[in-house]
């Protein structure tokens, strides 16, 4: 599906670190748009699964009018690491996106060893759920460079982007973001930094509490959907949400607002936890609170 060198004039190549729901969503929308990708992760079978999915992502946007029809998709490279993708290419990516797995000393180490990569003044974008920009900037050499950028899932089809200014965010780091999504057509929406921002702090609490009503049994997961579809205009229902971020993830970044705000309301029930703990972890499984048997994660 890849041209060799993306559209001409986009000027972008963008490292993605973690191949899973997000990285693969996020070189999807680049993609997409014409932008060279190396895509990067530990684990070779996410890697070699990557380019068929990242191919349906796109033929779907298009299809939907999501993404622009006819242009030449940029290439997707894949590799187990950013230093050896760096040395294959003998170039260096214009950004980096890191998505890999929400749990803080990951993150740490790996925007530590992007530091000790990337030239300085090269942009450093995470797409944490919850973690402060400012705790990810203790671990590296350049806290100026590092920036938030909160991609929705799918990220080819939801327009906006919650973009987290960390205290030491620098104007360049925080222009070049905003050019970025200007590329991939995105809205920024630029908020300061703190546990979860705006969006993980009220939406993952909220989920959190659609599971408890199901877990002491005042409705089934498809009525409390239904309902807060049906009465109160939600898009999917909280559960079907839940189902499309992965129930490891959400118990993840629970953890992370639980340990950072105090607030009991964030602590992650007992049915999501023994959900995750049974591998039911919503459509990358192919089971959550709903079946998605035979449909591509
Ligand atoms: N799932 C969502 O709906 C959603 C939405 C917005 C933001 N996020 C955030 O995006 C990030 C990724 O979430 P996800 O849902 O894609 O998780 P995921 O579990 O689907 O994928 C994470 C990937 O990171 C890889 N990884 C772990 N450590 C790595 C390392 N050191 N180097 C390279 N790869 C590594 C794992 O192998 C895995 O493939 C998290 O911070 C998450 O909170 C998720």
């Amino acid at each position: 599906m890849a041209a060799e060198n993306g559209v001409p004039g986009t000027g972008h190549r963008l490292a993605v670190l973690g191949a899973g729901v997000m990285g693969s969503g996020i070189a999807a929308l680049a993609v997409g748009h014409g932008i060279a990708v190396w895509l990067i992760d530990l684990d070779r079978r996410r890697l070699d699964e990557a380019p068929a999915r990242i191919g349906h992502q796109v033929r779907t946007a298009r299809l939907l009018g999501a993404l622009p029809d006819g242009a030449v998709p940029g290439a997707l490279v894949t590799g187990l690491s950013l230093a050896g993708l760096m040395a294959a290419g003998d170039a260096v990516p214009t950004a980096v996106i890191e998505a890999v797995t929400e749990h803080p000393d990951a993150k740490a180490k790996v925007l530590a060893e992007v530091c000790a990569l990337v030239p300085p003044g090269t942009p450093i974008i995470s797409n944490t759920s919850a973690i402060p920009v400012d705790e990810l900037a203790l671990a590296t050499t350049r806290p100026a460079d590092l920036v938030g950028a909160h991609f929705m899932n799918p990220p080819c089809l939801i327009r906006t982007v919650e973009v987290i200014r960390g205290t030491q965010t620098g104007e360049a780091a925080l222009a070049a973001l905003r050019a970025l999504l200007a590329v991939l057509r995105r809205q920024a929406i630029v908020v300061e930094d703190a546990p979860g921002f705006v969006t993980s702090r009220i939406l993952h609490p909220m989920i959190n509490d659609a599971v408890r009503v199901v877990a002491s049994g005042t409705a089934s997961a498809d009525a409390v959907d239904r309902l807060m579809q049906g009465c109160l205009g939600h898009p999917t229902g909280p559960l079907r949400t839940a189902d499309l971020i992965g129930l490891d993830n959400l118990v993840d970044s629970l953890w992370v607002l639980h340990g950072r705000t105090g607030d009991e309301g964030c602590r992650p029930c007992d049915l999501l936890l023994e959900m995750v703990r049974a591998g039911r972890l919503g459509r990358k499984s192919g089971r959550g609170f709903y079946e998605y048997e035979g449909e591509p994660a």
